[in-house]
């Protein structure tokens, strides 16, 4: 049965952990809720991994929706959440709405996430107030990497994890159900978790904190422009594609595939009559050769 908020909220008093992976296709959504995966995030993460952007900068509304749509129908009982790409939130607060609303409405997804701390908290409030569910994300937010200097750790100093525990606590405030917390040490992610009423995902936020992200294309081993620190590989699916995909090359260009296990069959007597056919209407190369056409 598809888990709601409420029983993240049970699995964060009760200590079980929360499992939580992105997927952004329909076949690897029907694999994520096969194992049993509590939530699924269609992060756009989706330009990198999809797309082979860069970054995340240049991912659009419409390309999150047609993503969660295929990932819904894909986990049609599953915890799904779409996320907001850069500027479908910031530049107002009627925007904010408009566009959480549209991940509900064209794609049925069960929340909606996105990036930012005390900044965001204003639309945070807005979409809940919509009546919509929204997990926070804070620490390593890609969609303000410029700012952040790169893809760097977050909350390494006492100032700066005092920051990451103030936006935590704003998220919180501001009435999101959960919040993200992407690569920060370990003993932040737990004093934040430890302080934090709504549950505490980890993205590279270490052991302590109520659940564990991981993006697909990582954890399966197909993205391979880069791997963060965080990222645990739990298979090499780029070398098993790569593997097959030169194995078909080898047979088509020897001619091993296709056998005639991998073909249909004529119905019986119907080759002599379609040859005859084809001779009458003077249609072969070789009816051409002897000028009969
Ligand atoms: O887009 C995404 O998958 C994310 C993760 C990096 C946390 O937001």
């Amino acid at each position: 049965m598809k888990k709601n908020r409420f029983d993240f909220e049970k699995m964060k008093e009760s200590e079980e952990k929360i499992v939580f992976l992105t997927s952004y296709d329909y076949p690897t959504a029907t694999f994520a809720e096969k194992a049993g995966v509590d939530m699924i995030l269609v992060g756009d993460s989706l330009g990198m991994c999809v797309y082979g952007y860069n970054g995340t900068i240049p991912v659009t509304m419409d390309q999150c929706i047609v993503h969660c749509r295929a990932v819904r129908r894909g986990a049609p009982n599953t915890f799904v959440i779409g996320d907001m790409p850069f500027m479908s939130y910031q530049e107002s607060l009627e925007k904010a709405v408009f566009n959480a609303g549209r991940f509900l409405k064209e794609a049925e997804v069960d929340a909606i996430k996105l990036e930012g701390g005390r900044k965001v908290a204003k639309q945070i409030q807005v979409i809940v107030d919509a009546g919509i569910l929204v997990m926070g994300h804070i620490g390593l937010t890609p969609q303000s990497s410029g700012q952040l200097g790169g893809f760097k750790a977050q909350g390494r100093t006492a100032e700066t994890a005092t920051a990451l525990f103030e936006d935590a606590k704003a998220v919180e405030r501001a009435g999101a159900f959960s919040v993200l917390l992407e690569a920060i040490p370990p003993e932040v992610g737990k004093i934040i978790t430890e302080n934090l009423k709504i549950p505490c995902l980890s993205i590279g936020a270490g052991i302590h904190c109520d659940g564990q992200l991981l993006i697909v294309s990582d954890m399966l081993g197909v993205f391979e422009a880069f791997t963060p620190k965080f990222v645990k590989k739990y298979a090499n699916l780029a070398e098993v594609i790569t593997k097959a995909m030169t194995e078909f090359a080898n047979d088509v260009r020897e001619r091993h595939f296709p056998e005639s296990k991998h073909t249909y069959n004529m119905v019986e007597g119907e080759l002599k009559k379609f040859e005859d056919l084809l001779i009458k209407k003077c249609l072969l190369k070789k009816c051409e050769k002897k000028g009969l056409s």
